[in-house]
Protein backbone atom coordinates (compact mmCIF):
# COMPACT_ATOMS: atom_id res chain seq x y z
CA UNK A 1 0.00 0.00 0.00
CA UNK A 2 0.90 3.52 -0.76
CA UNK A 3 1.94 6.02 1.79
CA UNK A 4 -0.33 9.10 2.44
CA UNK A 5 2.43 11.31 1.68
CA UNK A 6 3.56 9.93 -1.71
CA UNK A 7 -0.45 9.63 -2.54
CA UNK A 8 -0.43 13.99 -2.29
CA UNK A 9 2.64 14.27 -4.49
CA UNK A 10 1.76 12.31 -6.98
CA UNK A 11 -2.40 13.74 -7.03
CA UNK A 12 -0.08 17.12 -7.17
CA UNK A 13 1.98 15.98 -10.29
CA UNK A 14 -1.50 14.55 -11.86
CA UNK A 15 -3.47 18.06 -10.97
CA UNK A 16 -0.39 20.04 -12.34
CA UNK A 17 0.70 17.97 -15.18
CA UNK A 18 3.66 19.31 -16.90
CA UNK A 19 3.93 22.03 -14.69
CA UNK A 20 6.70 22.88 -11.98
CA UNK A 21 5.71 22.64 -8.65
CA UNK A 22 7.81 24.46 -5.95
CA UNK A 23 9.61 22.89 -3.20
CA UNK A 24 7.81 24.89 -0.73
CA UNK A 25 4.54 24.79 -2.32
CA UNK A 26 5.27 20.58 -2.27
CA UNK A 27 6.04 20.93 1.68
CA UNK A 28 2.70 22.56 2.54
CA UNK A 29 0.35 20.62 0.95
CA UNK A 30 1.96 16.94 2.49
CA UNK A 31 2.75 19.15 5.52
CA UNK A 32 6.13 17.91 6.03
CA UNK A 33 9.92 19.68 5.26
CA UNK A 34 11.28 20.63 1.78
CA UNK A 35 13.89 18.49 2.92
CA UNK A 36 11.51 15.53 3.02
CA UNK A 37 9.70 15.95 -0.27
CA UNK A 38 13.44 16.11 -1.51
CA UNK A 39 13.73 12.56 -0.28
CA UNK A 40 10.33 11.72 -1.61
CA UNK A 41 11.50 13.06 -5.14
CA UNK A 42 14.83 11.04 -4.96
CA UNK A 43 12.75 7.90 -4.17
CA UNK A 44 10.86 8.25 -7.21
CA UNK A 45 13.82 8.84 -9.02
CA UNK A 46 15.07 5.86 -7.89
CA UNK A 47 12.02 4.10 -8.80
CA UNK A 48 12.68 5.15 -12.30
CA UNK A 49 10.70 8.12 -12.42
CA UNK A 50 13.11 11.06 -14.75
CA UNK A 51 12.03 14.32 -13.05
CA UNK A 52 13.48 17.70 -14.06
CA UNK A 53 14.94 19.93 -11.04
CA UNK A 54 15.40 23.58 -12.05
CA UNK A 55 15.87 26.56 -9.54
CA UNK A 56 13.35 28.78 -8.00
CA UNK A 57 10.72 26.53 -10.62
CA UNK A 58 10.83 23.34 -8.41
CA UNK A 59 10.17 20.15 -9.89
CA UNK A 60 8.36 18.11 -12.59
CA UNK A 61 7.84 14.68 -13.78
CA UNK A 62 9.29 13.99 -17.38
CA UNK A 63 8.50 10.11 -17.31
CA UNK A 64 7.06 7.55 -15.75
CA UNK A 65 8.88 3.96 -16.22
CA UNK A 66 6.72 1.06 -17.05
CA UNK A 67 6.32 -0.25 -13.77
CA UNK A 68 2.62 -1.09 -12.94
CA UNK A 69 3.55 -0.67 -9.12
CA UNK A 70 0.52 2.30 -7.16
CA UNK A 71 3.67 5.25 -8.11
CA UNK A 72 2.91 4.64 -11.87
CA UNK A 73 -0.68 4.02 -11.53
CA UNK A 74 -1.58 6.59 -9.07
CA UNK A 75 0.38 10.06 -11.38
CA UNK A 76 -2.58 10.35 -13.66
CA UNK A 77 -5.37 8.79 -12.45
CA UNK A 78 -8.47 9.97 -12.92
CA UNK A 79 -11.01 8.21 -11.60
CA UNK A 80 -12.99 8.61 -7.55
CA UNK A 81 -13.41 4.43 -7.29
CA UNK A 82 -11.77 2.47 -8.88
CA UNK A 83 -7.59 2.24 -8.40
CA UNK A 84 -7.66 4.15 -5.32
CA UNK A 85 -6.52 1.41 -3.22
CA UNK A 86 -3.79 -0.55 -5.00
CA UNK A 87 -2.33 -3.47 -3.69
CA UNK A 88 0.90 -3.94 -6.04
CA UNK A 89 2.75 -7.18 -5.42
CA UNK A 90 6.05 -7.79 -7.86
CA UNK A 91 5.30 -11.78 -8.02
CA UNK A 92 2.39 -13.67 -6.86
CA UNK A 93 0.44 -16.66 -7.37
CA UNK A 94 -2.83 -15.56 -8.29
CA UNK A 95 -4.02 -11.83 -8.05
CA UNK A 96 -7.36 -13.40 -7.99
CA UNK A 97 -6.38 -14.73 -4.81
CA UNK A 98 -4.81 -12.26 -3.63
CA UNK A 99 -8.25 -10.36 -4.25
CA UNK A 100 -10.23 -12.75 -2.59
CA UNK A 101 -8.51 -12.89 0.64
CA UNK A 102 -8.79 -8.49 0.77
CA UNK A 103 -12.32 -8.91 0.22
CA UNK A 104 -12.97 -10.71 3.22
CA UNK A 105 -10.90 -8.18 5.19
CA UNK A 106 -13.99 -5.54 3.95
CA UNK A 107 -11.37 -3.17 1.62
CA UNK A 108 -12.94 -0.63 -0.19
CA UNK A 109 -15.14 -1.27 -3.42
CA UNK A 110 -12.80 0.05 -6.22
CA UNK A 111 -9.67 -1.54 -4.74
CA UNK A 112 -7.48 -3.20 -7.18
CA UNK A 113 -4.26 -6.25 -6.74
CA UNK A 114 -1.90 -5.55 -9.46
CA UNK A 115 1.31 -7.79 -10.42
CA UNK A 116 4.22 -7.73 -12.07
CA UNK A 117 3.92 -11.56 -12.62
CA UNK A 118 1.88 -14.44 -11.81
CA UNK A 119 3.14 -17.40 -10.54
CA UNK A 120 -0.43 -19.71 -10.63
CA UNK A 121 -2.47 -17.07 -13.26
CA UNK A 122 -6.05 -18.83 -13.36
CA UNK A 123 -8.13 -18.98 -16.70
CA UNK A 124 -12.23 -19.79 -16.94
CA UNK A 125 -12.90 -23.64 -16.90
CA UNK A 126 -9.46 -24.37 -14.53
CA UNK A 127 -7.07 -23.10 -17.25
CA UNK A 128 -3.79 -21.69 -16.29
CA UNK A 129 -3.25 -18.17 -17.42
CA UNK A 130 0.47 -17.16 -19.01
CA UNK A 131 1.50 -14.56 -17.03
CA UNK A 132 5.06 -13.85 -17.66
CA UNK A 133 6.92 -10.99 -15.60
CA UNK A 134 7.09 -7.40 -16.87
CA UNK A 135 5.00 -7.74 -19.90
CA UNK A 136 1.29 -8.05 -19.40
CA UNK A 137 -1.17 -6.07 -16.93
CA UNK A 138 -2.70 -8.84 -14.18
CA UNK A 139 -5.08 -7.24 -12.01
CA UNK A 140 -7.76 -8.35 -10.24
CA UNK A 141 -10.83 -5.55 -9.24
CA UNK A 142 -13.00 -5.47 -6.62
CA UNK A 143 -16.49 -4.36 -6.65
CA UNK A 144 -19.63 -4.64 -4.39
CA UNK A 145 -22.73 -3.77 -6.45
CA UNK A 146 -26.02 -4.46 -4.77
CA UNK A 147 -27.99 -6.22 -7.35
CA UNK A 148 -29.16 -9.89 -7.75
CA UNK A 149 -27.09 -12.34 -7.87
CA UNK A 150 -28.03 -13.66 -11.11
CA UNK A 151 -27.17 -10.06 -12.97
CA UNK A 152 -23.16 -10.41 -12.00
CA UNK A 153 -22.26 -12.33 -15.16
CA UNK A 154 -23.47 -8.67 -16.47
CA UNK A 155 -20.16 -7.65 -15.43
CA UNK A 156 -17.72 -9.79 -17.02
CA UNK A 157 -19.99 -7.98 -20.15
CA UNK A 158 -19.10 -4.50 -18.60
CA UNK A 159 -15.79 -5.09 -18.32
CA UNK A 160 -15.10 -6.27 -21.77
CA UNK A 161 -16.33 -3.26 -22.83
CA UNK A 162 -14.27 -1.18 -20.47
CA UNK A 163 -11.07 -2.92 -21.83
CA UNK A 164 -11.78 -2.31 -25.82
CA UNK A 165 -12.67 1.04 -25.13
CA UNK A 166 -9.64 1.75 -23.31
CA UNK A 167 -7.46 -0.09 -25.88
CA UNK A 168 -9.37 1.71 -28.63
CA UNK A 169 -8.42 5.42 -26.72
CA UNK A 170 -4.66 4.13 -25.76
CA UNK A 171 -3.43 2.41 -28.76
CA UNK A 172 -5.76 2.94 -32.08
CA UNK A 173 -6.57 -0.51 -32.23
CA UNK A 174 -9.62 -1.85 -32.66
CA UNK A 175 -10.05 -5.36 -30.64
CA UNK A 176 -13.44 -7.41 -30.88
CA UNK A 177 -15.12 -9.56 -28.34
CA UNK A 178 -15.93 -12.74 -28.57
CA UNK A 179 -18.34 -14.77 -26.60
CA UNK A 180 -18.29 -14.49 -23.47
CA UNK A 181 -14.94 -12.52 -22.62
CA UNK A 182 -12.30 -13.18 -25.07
CA UNK A 183 -10.68 -9.81 -26.45
CA UNK A 184 -9.36 -10.37 -29.57
CA UNK A 185 -7.05 -8.72 -32.65
CA UNK A 186 -6.96 -9.99 -36.02
CA UNK A 187 -8.79 -13.23 -35.24
CA UNK A 188 -6.04 -13.85 -31.87
CA UNK A 189 -6.60 -13.53 -27.86
CA UNK A 190 -5.03 -10.89 -26.36
CA UNK A 191 -7.47 -10.35 -23.02
CA UNK A 192 -9.03 -13.06 -21.22
CA UNK A 193 -11.59 -11.62 -18.69
CA UNK A 194 -12.26 -14.09 -15.22
CA UNK A 195 -15.07 -13.42 -12.92
CA UNK A 196 -15.81 -14.72 -9.37
CA UNK A 197 -17.86 -14.27 -6.57
CA UNK A 198 -17.75 -14.33 -2.97
CA UNK A 199 -21.92 -14.02 -2.14
CA UNK A 200 -24.30 -15.63 0.68
CA UNK A 201 -28.06 -16.58 -0.47
CA UNK A 202 -28.78 -14.29 -2.50
CA UNK A 203 -26.48 -11.51 -1.22
CA UNK A 204 -23.50 -10.27 -3.68
CA UNK A 205 -20.92 -9.76 -0.87
CA UNK A 206 -18.26 -8.95 -3.70
CA UNK A 207 -17.55 -9.35 -7.44
CA UNK A 208 -13.42 -10.00 -8.27
CA UNK A 209 -13.19 -9.83 -11.83
CA UNK A 210 -9.67 -10.80 -13.15
CA UNK A 211 -8.25 -8.88 -16.17
CA UNK A 212 -5.61 -10.18 -17.66
CA UNK A 213 -3.76 -8.72 -21.15
CA UNK A 214 -0.79 -9.11 -23.19
CA UNK A 215 0.41 -5.87 -23.62
CA UNK A 216 4.22 -6.11 -24.62
CA UNK A 217 5.13 -10.15 -25.51
CA UNK A 218 7.16 -10.81 -28.41
CA UNK A 219 5.75 -13.23 -31.09
CA UNK A 220 8.21 -15.43 -28.81
CA UNK A 221 7.52 -14.87 -25.92
CA UNK A 222 4.15 -17.36 -26.23
CA UNK A 223 4.46 -20.79 -25.40
CA UNK A 224 4.62 -22.41 -28.84
CA UNK A 225 1.06 -23.82 -27.93
CA UNK A 226 -0.34 -20.25 -28.12
CA UNK A 227 1.58 -18.44 -30.88
CA UNK A 228 -1.35 -19.12 -33.21
CA UNK A 229 -4.24 -18.22 -30.89
CA UNK A 230 -2.64 -15.40 -28.97
CA UNK A 231 -0.94 -12.19 -29.31
CA UNK A 232 0.00 -9.10 -27.41
CA UNK A 233 -0.85 -5.43 -28.37
CA UNK A 234 2.31 -4.37 -29.50
CA UNK A 235 3.05 -6.95 -31.41
CA UNK A 236 -0.01 -5.90 -33.10
CA UNK A 237 0.93 -2.44 -32.89
CA UNK A 238 4.51 -2.91 -33.73
CA UNK A 239 5.97 -0.26 -30.54
CA UNK A 240 5.76 -0.88 -26.96
CA UNK A 241 2.66 0.03 -24.87
CA UNK A 242 3.16 1.80 -21.40
CA UNK A 243 1.47 -0.34 -19.02
CA UNK A 244 0.49 1.67 -16.62
CA UNK A 245 -1.22 4.42 -18.81
CA UNK A 246 -3.56 1.39 -19.93
CA UNK A 247 -4.30 0.48 -16.74
CA UNK A 248 -5.24 3.96 -15.57
CA UNK A 249 -7.43 4.70 -19.05
CA UNK A 250 -9.29 0.51 -18.50
CA UNK A 251 -10.07 1.95 -14.47
CA UNK A 252 -11.72 5.61 -15.70
CA UNK A 253 -14.06 3.29 -18.38
CA UNK A 254 -14.88 0.81 -16.17
CA UNK A 255 -15.77 3.31 -13.53
CA UNK A 256 -18.07 5.06 -16.13
CA UNK A 257 -19.62 2.14 -17.17
CA UNK A 258 -20.21 0.91 -13.67
CA UNK A 259 -21.77 4.18 -12.89
CA UNK A 260 -23.86 4.13 -15.63
CA UNK A 261 -24.69 0.54 -15.20
CA UNK A 262 -26.10 1.24 -11.59
CA UNK A 263 -28.00 4.08 -12.42
CA UNK A 264 -29.94 2.41 -16.16
CA UNK A 265 -28.94 -0.95 -15.62
CA UNK A 266 -27.53 -3.27 -18.22
CA UNK A 267 -29.69 -1.99 -21.88
CA UNK A 268 -26.91 0.69 -22.45
CA UNK A 269 -23.96 -1.42 -21.55
CA UNK A 270 -25.62 -4.78 -23.51
CA UNK A 271 -25.87 -2.56 -27.06
CA UNK A 272 -22.09 -1.47 -26.51
CA UNK A 273 -21.11 -4.79 -26.24
CA UNK A 274 -23.24 -6.29 -29.22
CA UNK A 275 -21.09 -3.32 -30.96
CA UNK A 276 -17.97 -5.13 -30.36
CA UNK A 277 -19.10 -8.47 -30.73
CA UNK A 278 -17.76 -10.37 -33.58
CA UNK A 279 -19.91 -13.47 -32.61
CA UNK A 280 -23.60 -11.85 -33.37
CA UNK A 281 -24.86 -12.58 -36.89
CA UNK A 282 -22.18 -15.28 -37.57
CA UNK A 283 -22.17 -18.58 -37.79
CA UNK A 284 -20.64 -20.60 -34.79
CA UNK A 285 -19.88 -23.56 -32.92
CA UNK A 286 -20.47 -23.56 -29.50
CA UNK A 287 -18.19 -25.96 -27.51
CA UNK A 288 -20.12 -27.07 -24.25
CA UNK A 289 -19.82 -29.41 -21.49
CA UNK A 290 -23.30 -31.38 -22.60
CA UNK A 291 -21.91 -31.39 -26.41
CA UNK A 292 -21.70 -28.72 -29.08
CA UNK A 293 -24.28 -26.78 -30.68
CA UNK A 294 -23.50 -24.85 -34.50
CA UNK A 295 -25.59 -22.02 -35.56
CA UNK A 296 -26.44 -18.74 -36.02
CA UNK A 297 -25.46 -16.42 -32.94
CA UNK A 298 -28.19 -13.81 -32.08
CA UNK A 299 -27.32 -12.12 -29.74
CA UNK A 300 -27.19 -12.05 -25.80
CA UNK A 301 -30.10 -11.32 -23.34
CA UNK A 302 -29.82 -9.06 -20.33
CA UNK A 303 -28.09 -12.43 -18.46
CA UNK A 304 -25.86 -12.28 -20.82
CA UNK A 305 -27.23 -15.48 -22.23
CA UNK A 306 -26.08 -15.98 -25.27
CA UNK A 307 -28.61 -17.30 -28.22
CA UNK A 308 -27.78 -19.69 -31.33
CA UNK A 309 -30.56 -20.44 -33.69
CA UNK A 310 -29.90 -23.88 -34.85
CA UNK A 311 -30.51 -24.95 -38.57
CA UNK A 312 -34.39 -26.25 -37.56
CA UNK A 313 -34.80 -22.98 -36.11
CA UNK A 314 -34.48 -23.86 -32.58
CA UNK A 315 -33.03 -21.21 -30.42
CA UNK A 316 -30.44 -22.54 -27.71
CA UNK A 317 -29.45 -20.39 -24.35
CA UNK A 318 -25.50 -21.39 -24.21
CA UNK A 319 -24.56 -20.41 -20.16
CA UNK A 320 -21.13 -21.50 -20.38
CA UNK A 321 -18.95 -22.82 -23.74
CA UNK A 322 -15.93 -21.74 -25.71
CA UNK A 323 -17.01 -20.73 -29.25
CA UNK A 324 -15.88 -21.11 -32.86
CA UNK A 325 -15.97 -18.86 -35.28
CA UNK A 326 -17.21 -20.72 -38.81
C1 LIG B 1 -9.57 -16.48 -19.47
O1 LIG B 1 -9.40 -17.70 -19.34
O2 LIG B 1 -9.78 -15.98 -20.57
C2 LIG B 1 -9.52 -15.57 -18.26
C3 LIG B 1 -8.11 -15.16 -17.89
C4 LIG B 1 -8.03 -14.25 -16.70
C5 LIG B 1 -6.62 -13.96 -16.29
C6 LIG B 1 -6.51 -12.92 -15.21
S1 LIG B 1 -4.88 -12.33 -14.96
C7 LIG B 1 -5.36 -11.50 -13.53
C8 LIG B 1 -6.32 -12.42 -12.79
N1 LIG B 1 -5.58 -13.33 -11.95
C9 LIG B 1 -5.70 -14.59 -12.36
O3 LIG B 1 -5.15 -15.57 -11.83
N2 LIG B 1 -6.48 -14.65 -13.45
C10 LIG B 1 -6.98 -13.34 -13.82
Amino acid sequence: MQSTLRKKLLDAFTEHEGEFLSGQYLADLMGCSRTAVWKHIEDLRHEGFELEAVRRKGYRIIQKPDHVSANEIRLGLKTAIIGQQIHYKESVDSTQKVAHRLSMENVKEGTVVIADEQIGGKGRMDRPWHSPKSTGIWMSVILRPNIPLPMAPQLTLLTAVAVVQAIVENTGLEPHIKWPNDILLHGKKVTGILTELQAEADRIHSVIIGIGINVNQTKADFPEELQSIATSLSVEKREAINRASLIQEIFLKLEKLYLIYLEKGFKPIKLLWESYAISIGKNITARTLTGNITGKALGITDDGVLQIEDEKGVIHHIYSADIELE
